[in-house]
């Protein structure tokens, strides 16, 4: 089935244009149809699809929220900071918006989808597939305009000379942390400890 005929996914584009700049919707439309067409080749079953899908449209929900706002919901949710969350304040959106999916939309509130979103820009080890895919659609989108992420792009759709599917997504979601670690490093930034641990382990594993 096309993307877009996809009957759970009508009520996402509403609630998603809602809370998001166009700019930002039109992202997380394309992560959910990539994620969607990750899904497929990689061949996840239609309940685990329609959860990565739906992950896909939800991931950045509170990601325009202010600063102020992420830590006041953090403090209504509950969700305990530690120094790393508050050495890396652009990660906070994956935590509250978690917690604010499931106050505002709780029919959505799956731990499946949930837990994607908790990981989608961190990432960490031991990730599902439909983690993974959410991760690396997130940075691959073709909506996405940097080199780094157009390059990898291409790699993970136009370079899988025949390899393992599974095997090819590994490498691209290395490549995926490889350059945001990369990244981080020149400009001396702090990185998330989840983001290099996440790291570590693809790279034992696509060895
Ligand atoms: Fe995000
Ligand atoms: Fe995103």
């Amino acid at each position: 089935m096309d993307f877009t005929d996809l009957e759970y996914t009508k009520e996402l584009y509403g609630i998603m244009s809602s809370e998001l700049s166009d700019g930002r919707y039109k992202h997380v439309v394309s992560v959910a149809r990539t994620a969607y067409i990750l899904c497929r080749q990689l061949s996840l079953d239609d309940e685990m699809t329609e959860k990565t899908v739906k992950a896909g449209f939800l991931h950045d929900i509170t990601r325009e929220k202010s600063m102020s706002e992420q830590l006041e919901m953090c403090k209504k949710y509950g969700i305990t900071l530690t120094d790393n969350e508050l050495k890396s304040p652009q990660v906070l959106h994956q935590l509250t918006g978690a917690e604010y999916i499931k106050e505002k939309y709780p029919s959505y509130s799956d731990e499946v989808i949930l837990d994607i979103i908790r990981k989608h820009c961190t990432g960490g080890v031991d990730m599902s597939t439909a983690e993974k895919i959410v991760f690396l659609s997130d940075y691959i989108e073709p909506e996405r305009y940097h080199e780094a992420c157009k390059r990898l792009h291409d790699f993970y759709f136009f370079d899988t000379n025949g390899e393992n599917l599974e095997n090819h997504l590994d490498k691209a979601v290395f490549l995926a942390y490889d350059n945001t670690v990369g990244h981080l490093k020149e400009k001396g930034a702090f990185i998330h400890p989840a983001t290099l641990s996440g790291w570590d382990q693809m790279r034992q594993i696509i060895k």
